[in-house]
């Protein structure tokens, strides 16, 4: 089978309506993507199998849809004014712009990968101490001292040694080559706006750069009118907004994205024990989509958020390399209590058990939507080699997200093989988005059909006519089997059915 590079899933998502630039008529706008036909009924059932394992399935969970637009205050407590910012460096040569953070962790990461293979040569495993890997290879040294560094940089907040160490390290510019680096500079990734018409009295306002404000806020309205006893979690699918500077990587990192964010509220001193059960549901989750566990794996923050006591992401091998996918994150009492100080309002909640106020601590699982539908199309998308020499193109998308379930395809547009079909077509639109195609050859109609990730296909043929028997294809096998229309229903529902994938995911 090949590697499908990221290149290949951009044309695809393209060619197949699953996703376009934004504005393409006028050379779109960068970072902002549009889903199309196939792309939202993908998106739409990767937030069912979410929405249904988070909040339908969990009697501790309640779901809500807050503004995107809130009261400016709101960012101010966060620490998102002040602090939700990136550090800037550009090349001056090129002219080409980088965040200074990751040419750091890039090259810590070089140094590493460089190391782990000096080390598998000598024979030594991954799973040794820092201290052994370090001793038995310089490259996996430098990693650390490189790594050390930059997190003494990084919690002092020394944009000055940023640069240094990009010095020290002779990181070049991947476009010019050359070492001239300008000097590191903050930049806020939120977006403003006004909120009125008259430009002196407006207020300005920010597009929220996370669905989690919008739960904090309401954390009190919520857990009042659902009645809701600690622990107990809140979760949305929201958009959320940024002005990423370094955005080249297709939907991975847009300026305009979606989140499913959960907040769950815990008793303060318990809120490690819920960020390690949090871990595990969520890979579970993640695994019950049939993915290889080598292709998800734990990345612990090198530098922790200053209100965070633990954070870790859920790492994906995309075919840019194992990068972020969710991020479970340990935030103490912090936006609770800064939201209380900046609004005056009391947040908290009464344990009846202990008889005692308190500000709740948090623990968060947040994962974007767009990065999710990436890492779906990431691993699905396939090109086989057959045995007859042709290459097929298939995206064996887990049944329950696929855009169309199955698809019903006269063999021939006359003598009332099309009648039937829109007969057995009108039946089971009830079980899932169902297809009707009279074009093309029946093999091209089984190709587009694999490509966009159909995993059934019914051929109706003259035989229909006479003994209502049709013939079922398989996208994954190919195989096709003759079976009575009666029986259609039941082997296309037990496939597609979400229930499948909630099971693995849940019990
Ligand atoms: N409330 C916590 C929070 O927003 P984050 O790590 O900044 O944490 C959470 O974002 C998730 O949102 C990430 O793991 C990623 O999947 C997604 N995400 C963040 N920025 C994104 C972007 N620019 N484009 C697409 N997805 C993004």
């Amino acid at each position: 089978m090949a590697e499908i590079d990221l290149q290949k899933i951009v044309s695809h998502c393209k060619e197949y309506g699953f996703i376009f630039p934004s504005s393409e008529i006028y050379d779109n706008l960068g970072a902002v993507y549009d889903y199309g036909p196939m792309g939202v009924e993908l998106k739409n059932a990767i937030k069912e199998y979410w929405w249904k394992s988070m909040v339908q399935m969990n009697d501790n969970i309640v779901g809500i849809d807050s503004a995107i637009f809130m009261h400016p205050t709101t960012w101010k407590a966060s620490g998102h004014v002040d602090s939700f910012s990136d550090p800037l460096i550009d090349n001056k040569d090129s002219k080409k712009r980088y965040r200074a953070d990751v040419l750091l962790e890039e090259k810590i990461e070089k140094f590493k990968e460089k190391g782990l293979k000096e080390l598998a040569k000598k024979g030594i495993s991954e799973t040794e101490t820092d201290d052994v890997k370090a001793k038995a290879s310089r490259d996996y040294n430098k990693g650390l001292i490189l790594e050390a560094e930059y997190i003494k940089a990084a919690e002092a907040g020394d944009l000055k040694r940023y640069k240094e160490l990009i010095e020290e390290y002779e990181i070049a510019c991947e476009v010019s080559g050359s070492k001239n680096w300008t000097e590191v500079r903050q930049f806020n990734l939120m977006f403003a706006t006004k909120l009125g018409s008259l430009e002196e009295s407006a207020t300005d306002l920010y597009l929220r750069p996370e669905t989690a404000q919008g739960i904090f806020v309401n954390f009190l309205n919520v857990q009042k009118t659902s009645r809701m006893k600690i622990p107990f979690g809140i979760a949305q699918i929201g958009k959320a907004f940024r002005n990423e500077i370094v955005a080249r990587q297709f939907i991975f990192r847009m300026r305009e994205f979606e989140q499913m964010e959960m907040q769950f509220f815990v008793r303060p001193g318990t809120e490690l024990e819920w960020f390690d059960k949090w871990k595990k549901i969520r890979l579970k989750w993640h695994l019950a989509l049939g993915t290889a566990s080598s292709n998800l794996r734990f990345h612990v923050h090198e530098k922790l958020a200053h209100y965070a006591n633990a954070a870790e992401d859920i790492q994906f091998r995309f075919p840019i390399g194992f990068k972020e996918l969710e991020g479970i994150h340990s935030r103490t009492d912090f936006d609770l209590t800064e939201h209380q100080k900046f609004s005056g309002k009391k947040l908290q909640y009464f344990d009846s058990e202990l008889n005692q106020n308190y500000v709740p601590y948090v623990v968060e699982t947040s994962i974007g939507l767009d990065r999710m539908f990436l890492r779906v199309m990431s691993e699905s998308l396939k090109e086989e080699q057959l045995e007859n020499g042709e290459t097929r193109i298939v995206l064996n998308l887990p049944p329950a997200l696929a855009p169309i379930k199955v698809a019903i395809l006269p063999l021939v547009k006359k003598d009332g093989l099309p009648e039937k079909a829109k007969e057995i077509y009108n039946q089971l639109r009830f079980v899932g988005r169902t297809f009707y195609e009279e074009k093309d050859s029946i093999g091209k109609r089984y190709r587009r059909m694999d490509a966009l990730g159909t995993p059934f296909c019914i051929t109706v043929d003259h035989q229909t006519l006479e003994d209502n028997t049709v013939t079922i294809r398989e996208r994954d096998s190919m195989n096709q089997e003759r079976v009575h229309i009666d029986q259609i229903e039941s082997i296309v529902r037990k496939q597609v059915d979400m229930n499948q994938l909630l099971q693995k995911a849940m019990i």
